[in-house]
């Protein structure tokens, strides 16, 4: 029996869209992206390809922190993360810390079928080059000028911005995210990040953890939002899980807000589930996601009210 096909992606979190100008960019970048994604899913893509050429897209786009327009680790080094997770097959993989790679989710890709699933910085780089990809340089200037002036506070923020226009500026949690669910009822979710950025050499983001990216046959999630508190949210995996053990994914979402709410943790959530709803929490200011349910491409830019998530059958 055929499902109708369902998406939602996102590309960050953060603490307020103060221009419309840049809200409009990011909106006219979110929508042709989802748009394109959902004819993959109309014309038979899997939910894992359509997830894999939703994170290439997302992370072609330089307004967002992840593949090309990554920001810079404190030490002006690009080491970007990212995970895929087929709900199917319930496979996680992924790389951390990877560099000179311009779709770090296609290195993801191909470590779904290794028996070694999640590679760190010399293991990507091995990976790079036995698969000859061509070696990629993912830096903006924007990004360059970023960290130059943070060198001239002499790094006393605890993080850099994440989003391109300057009226989004303030958007300091970046990564960006797809979950999809495909016409045979499958589910996969992926998610790729350039980290917080101005981190120390070393630092493992959430992205390429269960924590910020998980999906069963029951439903997926991407995280976006810092990611120490996801990892202590535990956050992906958590909504998965209670929606495994019978909740609504919208119950699942709310429980999950709520909670990391009263913890006082900073982060965003993009989700689905078997049934076809589509799901989306923060407890940041401003999530950027958008999603096509079926009938129309809709966004979350625009929802700063006092809920911390909502969904959509
Ligand atoms: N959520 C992306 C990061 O904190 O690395």
């Amino acid at each position: 029996m055929s499902v109708q096909p369902k998406l939602i992606i996102h590309g960050g979190a953060g603490s307020s869209l103060k221009g419309k100008g840049g809200l409009a960019a990011v909106r006219q970048s979110l929508h042709e992206i989802v748009q394109d994604i959902y004819n993959l899913l109309i014309n038979g893509s899997s939910a894992t390809e359509a997830v894999i050429e939703g994170c290439k897209r997302l992370e072609d786009e330089p307004r967002f922190n992840a593949g090309t327009g990554s920001v810079l680790q404190s030490d002006g080094q690009i080491r970007m993360s990212a995970a895929l997770m087929d709900g199917a097959s319930q496979r996680f993989s992924g790389v951390i810390n990877t560099s000179r790679v311009q779709n770090p989710i296609e290195l993801a890709k191909f470590l779904q079928n290794e028996s070694d699933r999640v590679l760190s910085d010399y293991g990507a780089a091995e990976i790079l080059r036995e698969l000859n990809f061509p070696i990629y340089d993912p830096l903006t200037d924007l990004r360059l000028n970023e960290w130059i002036e943070e060198r001239k506070d002499n790094f006393q923020k605890k993080m850099a911005g994440t989003v391109a226009e300057a009226e989004l500026a303030e958007a300091r949690r970046g990564t960006i995210g797809v979950v999809a669910l495909d016409n045979q009822g499958r589910i996969a979710a992926g998610t790729s990040t350039g980290g917080k950025g101005l981190e120390r050499i070393g630092r493992v983001s959430d992205s390429a953890m269960p924590a910020g990216n998980y999906a069963t046959q029951n439903a997926g999630v991407s995280c976006t939002g810092i990611g120490e508190d996801i990892i202590d949210e535990c956050l992906a995996a958590k909504v998965v899980i209670r929606v495994s053990d019978g909740l609504s994914l919208a119950e699942a979402m709310q429980r999950s807000m709520q909670e990391s709410y009263n913890h006082k943790r900073d982060l965003g959530a993009i989700a689905l589930d078997a049934t076809g709803t589509i799901a989306w929490g923060k407890t940041s200011e401003v999530l950027l996601a958008a999603y096509h349910d079926g009938e129309t491409v809709s966004d979350t830019l625009e929802w700063t009210g006092d809920e911390l998530t909502d969904s959509i059958f």
